[in-house]
C-alpha cells in the first residue's frame, strides 16, 4: 500500500486541491484508493460529500492516521492520500513518518518557497522522500515558464530540495470542477487542467516505484501491492 501525505506549513499552497485531483486520478484509473482528511477545516470532507458515488471513500482522523492506515492495509487499499492542516501538529508528523512519498504544494513566490523548509526538515528527519510542487503557477508563454516559476526553482535547487518538473497551473478549472464534486481527470484528460494533473500523477507512481525498489534492495518491508 503506497501513502502519499500532502503537506505544507504554509496555508492555501494547494494541499486540499492536489489531494482531492490526485486522488479523483488514481481512482479513474482503477486503483483501490482511500482518502484521510486529516485537516479539521474539512475541505476534503466537503468535496468528498459532493461526490455522487462516494469514491474514493473517506476517514476522517481526529484521532490521528496510523489506526485508519493499519486498517487500510488489511481492507486491501493500494493508495491512501492524506490531506493535511497548514500545521506542524502530531497529526502532521504521524502522516509523513507513515508516507511512502511526501508532496509539498508551493506557490511560486519567496514566501511560500521559505515556508516549504519545516515541512522538508521534517521529511528529513524522518527519512521519507519528498518532492515541492509548484502549484497555482502562471500559465506557460510558448511552452516557457513564467519566471517567477523559474526563481521558485533557483531557490528550491540551492537548498537542495527536489521539485517536480512540471507545474500545476492557476486555472479555474481546477477549483470549478472541486466545487462540483468533480475533478480534473473526470473533467477530461484532454482538458488543460485534467493533463496537469495526469502529469502529475505519473510522477508520483514512477516516484514511488522507485522509492520501493529502493527500499525492497535494502531490505526495507514494503507492503505487497493487491493483485489487480
Ligand atoms: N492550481 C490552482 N488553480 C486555481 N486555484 C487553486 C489552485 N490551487 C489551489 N487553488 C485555490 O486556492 C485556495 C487554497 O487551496 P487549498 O485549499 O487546496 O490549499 P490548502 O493548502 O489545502 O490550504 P489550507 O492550508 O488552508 O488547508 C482554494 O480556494 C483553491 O481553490
Ligand atoms: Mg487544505
Amino acid at each position: 500500500m503506497n501513502v502519499i501525505t500532502l503537506a505544507s506549513r504554509k496555508g492555501g499552497a494547494g494541499k486540499s486541491t492536489l489531494t482531492a485531483h490526485l486522488a479523483a486520478a488514481a481512482y479513474a484509473s482503477g486503483q483501490r484508493c482511500l482518502l484521510i482528511d486529516a485537516d479539521p477545516q474539512g475541505s476534503l470532507s466537503l468535496w468528498h460529500s459532493m461526490r455522487p458515488g462516494g469514491e474514493p471513500q473517506v476517514r476522517t482522523a481526529a484521532r490521528g492516521v496510523d489506526g485508519i492506515l493499519a486498517t487500510a492495509m488489511l481492507d486491501g487499499y493500494d493508495w491512501v492520500f492524506i490531506d493535511t492542516p497548514p500545521t506542524m501538529w502530531v497529526v502532521v508528523t504521524e502522516a509523513i513518518r507513515a508516507a511512502t512519498l511526501v508532496v509539498i504544494p508551493a506557490r511560486p513566490g519567496l514566501f511560500d518557497v521559505a515556508a516549504v523548509r519545516d515541512t522538508v526538515k521534517t521529511a528529513r528527519e524522518r527519512n521519507k522522500p519528498y518532492a515541492v510542487v509548484i502549484n497555482a503557477a502562471p500559465a506557460k508563454r510558448d511552452d516557457k515558464e513564467s519566471p517567477v516559476v523559474a526563481e521558485a526553482r533557483a531557490l528550491l535547487g540551492e537548498l537542495g530540495i527536489p521539485v517536480w518538473a512540471g507545474q500545476i497551473t492557476q486555472r479555474t478549472g481546477f477549483a470549478i470542477s472541486l466545487a462540483a464534486g468533480s475533478s480534473a481527470t473526470e473533467m477530461g484528460s484532454e482538458t488543460p487542467a485534467g493533463s496537469e494533473i495526469a502529469a502529475l500523477w505519473s510522477a508520483v507512481t514512477r516516484s514511488v516505484a522507485a522509492v520501493n525498489a529502493a527500499n525492497a534492495a535494502v531490505g526495507v518491508p514494503v507492503a505487497p501491492a493487491r493483485a489487480a
